[in-house]
């Protein structure tokens, strides 16, 4: 059990539920405030007063909450009850008359008048949400929304507390919020999620910011899903009226499940303000990217169960999910390229069987390269659960006792206590409206949250109501549909049909390297190249091969994606001339050299006027990133970049990809990529070649070690020249200190000059590298050691 907070406040605290006859008194508030005053974790002077509008007495309403008690919390002493049930009056109160609000306000005063000091105010809406904006609106004329202290701290506050939905849409949410802000400030209002208050979720902060195990990995280079899931065995049972509008995505997807995802992705908030925090709760969910229609038919599912139809208050014909999963990503630097995935439904487990299940599971990628069998995925992941038991699974691969390095899943588990009785809400709502009264924000949800939220959902829900994903049924306390509703997770995004088939011609280092990632990523890949040894030696791996062209384009299956990866120049016109007669209408052609963008936007509108769709790529990370995955700058056509997305997935580091614009603009920032190489490359080389000067005798190795432990010049290239001291030695006597050197950077230069800029740096560094075959010295050794670290060129240093 949680500790309870000493109550910090003096003066009375009055707690006034506007619906108190209703289902939430019964399952969220009375058990919980019962509990909160056996913990001695009330205010002192605590009133609790009741409102609806029927016709009770004080009496009325203790004997109601009794009834509540001894369902609720059965073995709770009479005696306990009976004090408890002192603090609570009996307020009646029709929404729509102004003048009972007026009385209301009267009988409050008289609290007030009781203790001779103004009073801390709560209130609660335990309505349907319809009606918050009467009752808002009325609560405004009376003066019930007056606060005695000035707002933001003291005694004598007023604060509202309000249960979701949050309006229905975005638009209603935005309206509510709106009526809400012109009463309240936002420090006065509690939405509440009580996602929030549940000691898993509330773990997560602890486990990642107090942890350095984990965190450093926590994002995008590691990680590769994230699955957020709750699998209730209950049904609707009496809530019909209540859920048939609203449906599981909006009752349990916009907010809880989100709130799941805000957890685990959010950056480390600045301190563990509540303001801070739902500051970076916030940044998460304003990062979900919308689907479009396409993703919406391909990646997400929906289902109802079978009988739903008959619980008391669904439409007969409803077309109400019950269950729901979808998948999306984020547009968030640390999380670009994961895939999440978020599903929930009711009556999806056998109750007699197991338990329901409430996760967040975390998976990291497979390592690369790894050890591992072929067929095996070894990937470790951290699991976050709250039902059936709260803990931390953490799962991960060990070998197997015995002579042989066979390794198996084995896990860590951690259980957060051990398993207690829980009744649902309760200990959740203690911990809320202790929160409330000690004006802690922190796991109620911001004006900004809800929005982020809805703007993410209702276009789902909208593709839905359109039509666009068919509704399933299911069979009901049976998990069988969650296994159908994995289509989701596999279809390419966008939900076009995508074979990974792909034609790749240039097998040098880059192109051939290439080739083989893929094949690994499951891509049928047929090669082919000008001369025929690199064909065989491809052959040779196992890989499908063509002797041309065109034999090329016939092994391929329209639409056909080509990858073109030879030498930039003339070779890519002759290319393109003998692929043209062969490809159909559809077909993609993708030139990933390092071709002039100039060119590029010349070549690709000569193929749009022949229907032949074209992205240029540009390929930074050498031959190791062509094997492993690398970093590329795309230009073409948005939709079809967002249809070759898988692709660029496979052949990229995590979230090393971008669309930057129309063909060409792809190849013009790789362009001026090399050209930013040039002067970086150069300023390392003059640097060095100085400190080589210098009386210390310096080590300059070491000194690349260092300058790439923290240092402002940190950088894969001073790594790349650590290696080339450890390889060729501190004089680099064997390698060639006259450059060679391709077009890229004299195109930056060229360009530059025709835009009438200076780029100084980069001029020299061009024209550094042109003079050194005459001139070769210690500055060039050190440009063509880099340049056969990174990209494996020749340490011969010809051009
Ligand atoms: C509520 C939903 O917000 O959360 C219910 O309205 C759902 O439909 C419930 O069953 C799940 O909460 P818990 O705490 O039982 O996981």
């Amino acid at each position: 059990m949680p500790l309870p907070k000493k109550p910090k406040h003096f003066a009375p605290t009055v707690f006034v539920v506007l619906g108190a006859t209703g289902d939430l008194m019964a399952k969220k508030i009375v058990p919980s405030l019962f509990n909160l005053y056996e913990k001695k974790a009330l205010p002192p002077h605590f009133r609790f007063v009741g409102v609806s509008r029927r016709d009770w007495d004080d009496e009325d309403l203790r004997r109601h909450m009794e009834a509540i008690l001894s369902v609720k919390v059965p073995h709770a002493s009479r005696a306990s009850v009976e004090a408890f049930l002192q603090c609570a009056i009996y307020h009646k109160l029709t929404f729509q008359s102004h003048d009972d609000y007026v009385a209301l306000g009267d009988a409050l005063k008289k609290i007030d008048a009781e203790k001779g000091m103004c009073s801390n105010k709560l209130f609660y809406l335990s309505v349907p949400p319809q009606f918050y904006p009467e009752i808002l609106d009325n609560m405004k004329r009376a003066g019930l929304h007056e606060e005695c202290a000035p707002s933001g701290g003291g005694e004598g506050w007023t604060r509202i507390v309000i249960e979701k939905p949050f309006g229905n849409d975005e638009k209603s949410a935005k309206s509510l919020d709106a009526k809400l802000a012109k009463i309240f400030h936002e420090d006065q209002i509690y939405r509440i999620d009580h996602y929030l208050a549940k000691e898993t979720f509330q773990n997560i902060l602890a486990f990642r910011f107090y942890n350095n195990l984990f965190e450093n990995n926590w994002g995008k280079e590691l990680i590769e899903k994230v699955y957020v899931r709750e699998l209730e065995n209950v049904g609707v049972e009496d809530r019909g009226p209540f859920y048939d509008p609203l449906g599981a995505l909006r009752d349990v997807g916009q907010n809880h499940m989100l709130q799941m995802v805000a957890l685990t992705a959010m950056d480390q908030p600045e301190n563990l303000d509540a303001e801070a925090i739902r500051a970076s709760r916030a940044e998460i969910l304003k990062a979900l990217k919308p689907l479009s229609r396409e993703e919406i038919a391909g990646q997400t599912f929906r289902a109802q169960y079978d009988g739903y139809r008959s619980v008391k208050g669904v439409a007969p014909n409803s077309q109400t999910e019950t269950y729901f999963r979808a998948r999306f990503s984020l547009d968030h630097p640390n999380w670009e390229g994961v895939t999440f995935i978020m599903e929930a439904g009711k009556r999806l487990i056998d109750p007699h069987e197991h338990k329901e299940i409430t996760e967040i599971e975390v998976v990291f990628r497979h390592p690369s390269p790894c050890f591992c069998p072929k067929d095996m995925h070894c990937r470790n992941s951290v699991v976050f659960r709250q039902d059936p038991t709260e803990g931390i699974t953490i799962h991960f691969w060990s070998k197997k006792p015995g002579f042989a390095m066979d390794v198996e899943e084995r896990t860590f588990e951690f259980d957060l206590r051990s398993e207690e009785r829980k009744s649902q809400y309760t200990e959740e709502y203690e911990k809320l409206l202790l929160d409330c009264m000690e004006g802690d924000q922190t796991s109620f949800i911001s004006s900004n949250e809800i929005t982020a939220m809805w703007h993410f959902v209702d276009p789902i829900i909208k593709g839905w109501q359109k039509g666009l994903v068919p509704l399933r049924h299911y069979a009901p306390d049976s998990p069988a549909i969650l296994a159908e509703a994995q289509v989701v997770d596999e279809r390419p995004r966008g939900g076009s049909k995508f074979a990974k088939e792909i034609g790749v011609f240039g097998l040098g280092k880059m192109g051939a390297n290439v080739a083989r990632q893929l094949k690994d990523h499951g891509w049928r890949v047929v090669v082919s190249n000008r001369s025929q040894k690199p064909i065989d030696n491809m052959q040779a791996e196992g890989f499908e091969t063509a002797a041309s062209p065109k034999e090329l384009v016939s092994k391929l299956k329209s639409p056909r994606i080509i990858w073109m990866m030879i030498t930039a120049g003339k070779g890519t016109d002759e290319l393109l001339g003998m692929l043209l007669p062969y490809l159909r209408k559809g077909d993609i052609v993708i030139d990933a050299a390092n071709s002039f963008y100039e060119d590029t936007v010349r070549r690709a509108t000569m193929l749009r006027k022949k229907g032949i769709r074209f992205a240029d790529v540009g390929f930074s990370g050498g031959p190791a990133g062509a094997r492993h995955g690398g970093s590329l700058m795309i230009g073409g056509d948005r939709k079809l970049f967002e249809h070759l997305e898988p692709l660029f997935v496979d052949l990229s580091v995590p979230g090393g990809y971008s669309h930057f614009g129309d063909a060409g603009s792809g190849h013009f920032v790789k362009m001026v990529h090399n050209g930013i190489e040039y002067g970086m490359m150069q300023s390392l080389a003059e640097g060095f070649a100085l400190m080589k000067k210098s009386p210390f005798k310096l080590d300059l190795q070491k000194i690349a070690n260092v300058y790439n432990r923290g240092s402002v010049v940190e950088s894969r290239l001073v790594g790349w020249l650590e290696d080339a001291f450890k390889v060729y030695g501190q004089d680099l006597k064997k390698v060639s200190g006259s450059v060679a050197y391709t077009g890229e950077g004299e195109w930056t230069v060229k360009t530059g000059k025709k835009w009438k800029m200076k780029l100084p740096a980069i001029e020299d560094a061009f024209k550094f590298r042109v003079k050194s075959s005459k001139s070769p010295g210690y500055m060039g050794k050190i440009l063509s050691a880099l340049r056969n670290r990174f990209g494996g060129h020749s340490i011969e240093g010809t051009k």
